[in-house]
């Protein structure tokens, strides 16, 4: 009886684990919030477009060349995961690479993630809505 619950329960306590593994890496380490969600006048982060994608407020002192002046929506609503779907920003997460082989621009960092960090990230980006 005991066992049978177990079962139930582990492969939902594994995907909130690996969400909470991804919110972290995401919102401590990587701090992608930086880029990808836009500020309110204050300052603050608007919490209601969380990785929803921004405008940059940066720049490079000398112009960079192919310098992204904005950061796409990385939720699932947005065109990203429908174009590249889950696999595709897993890879992109390990590699640096995109579906087509290309990096992104600056100043997207390039990031080499394990297997088990880059789906972390993308169990926790699944979770917002
Ligand atoms: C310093 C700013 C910055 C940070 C920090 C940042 N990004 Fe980005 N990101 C960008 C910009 C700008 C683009 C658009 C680049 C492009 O279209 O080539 C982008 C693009 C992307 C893309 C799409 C790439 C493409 O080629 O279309 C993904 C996926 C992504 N970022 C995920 C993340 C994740 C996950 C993190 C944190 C671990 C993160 N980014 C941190 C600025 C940033």
């Amino acid at each position: 009886m005991v066992l049978t619950s177990v079962c139930f329960v582990a492969p939902r306590l594994l995907a909130e684990d690996k969400a909470a593994r991804g919110k972290y890496l995401v919102e401590e380490v990587g701090r992608c919030q930086e880029c990808h969600t836009p500020k309110l006048e204050n300052g603050e982060f608007d919490k209601s477009k969380w990785m929803k994608g921004a405008v940059l407020n940066l720049q490079g002192i000398t112009p960079i060349k192919d310098w992204h002046k904005t950061s796409p929506d990385l939720t699932p609503a947005g065109r990203l995961w429908s174009r590249w779907g889950e696999d595709g920003l897993r890879k992109y997460m390990q590699t640096g690479l995109t579906p087509k082989n290309t990096k992104a621009g600056p100043p997207m960092p390039t990031y080499t993630l394990s297997a088990a960090d880059a789906d972390a990230v993308v169990e926790y980006l699944k979770t917002i809505k």
